[in-house]
């Protein structure tokens, strides 16, 4: 399976790239044009989602599921993978329910915030897919300089719970000083 893993895996990939265009574009305009591309936002994330789940079923069936969890590169793939789904899985969920208030006040730059993260977790994913197929990028060098090395980190590293802890508490922040005034 892993020739059509590595196929598959394509278009998630671009998709979520684009998707995170597009809410960078919006959240820094309101022109009609980044507004023509917000409606296309919903769509966009569904058919990301679609294929983001059939490149993570077809992950599960390349490996047998000891060799992939028995070193830190596989089981890192798979966790990031799992994040990766979930998250933008939350994002399409945000922006469907919220609709276009989440581009209201300082909710257009948590809006933004989530999608450069949700592309981070997607390019750390991408990252170790290629590792695992001997592709190598910048990227795992910057993942070592937050004492993250690729290959032999099995759990998260004390730098990286300190990034998520400054990031979840400055989103904190933004959300309670934007609830506070009014849209
Ligand atoms: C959205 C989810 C996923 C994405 C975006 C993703 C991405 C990638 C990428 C970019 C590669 C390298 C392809 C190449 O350049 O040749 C790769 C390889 C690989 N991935 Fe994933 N992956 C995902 C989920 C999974 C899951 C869930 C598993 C397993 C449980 C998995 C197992 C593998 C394996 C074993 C390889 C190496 C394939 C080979 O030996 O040719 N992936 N992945």
């Amino acid at each position: 399976m892993a020739p059509y893993h590595v196929l598959m895996v394509h278009f998630p990939i671009a998709l979520w790239m684009t998707a995170t265009l597009a809410i960078l574009y919006r959240s820094f305009s309101d022109s009609p044009l980044a507004k023509s591309v917000d409606h296309a936002l919903v769509p966009l994330l569904s058919i990301s989602l679609i294929f983001g789940i059939t490149a993570f079923s077809i992950g599960l069936m390349v490996w047998p599921w000891e060799t992939i969890s028995a070193s830190a590169l596989g089981r890192n793939h798979v966790l990031t993978a799992s994040w990766t789904l979930a998250y933008w899985a939350i994002i399409l969920f945000v922006r469907w329910r919220r609709g276009e208030a989440v581009w209201n006040g300082m909710t257009r730059w948590i809006t933004a915030g989530l999608a450069l993260l949700g592309s981070a977790l997607l390019g750390i994913t991408g990252t170790l897919g290629g590792h695992l197929v001997g592709i190598y990028t910048e990227v795992s060098v910057a993942l070592r300089l937050l004492g993250w090395d690729v290959y032999t980190t099995y759990y998260v590293p004390n730098m990286t719970l300190a990034a998520l802890v400054v990031t979840v508490v400055l989103l904190l922040a933004i959300g309670f000083s934007s609830r506070s005034k009014p849209q």
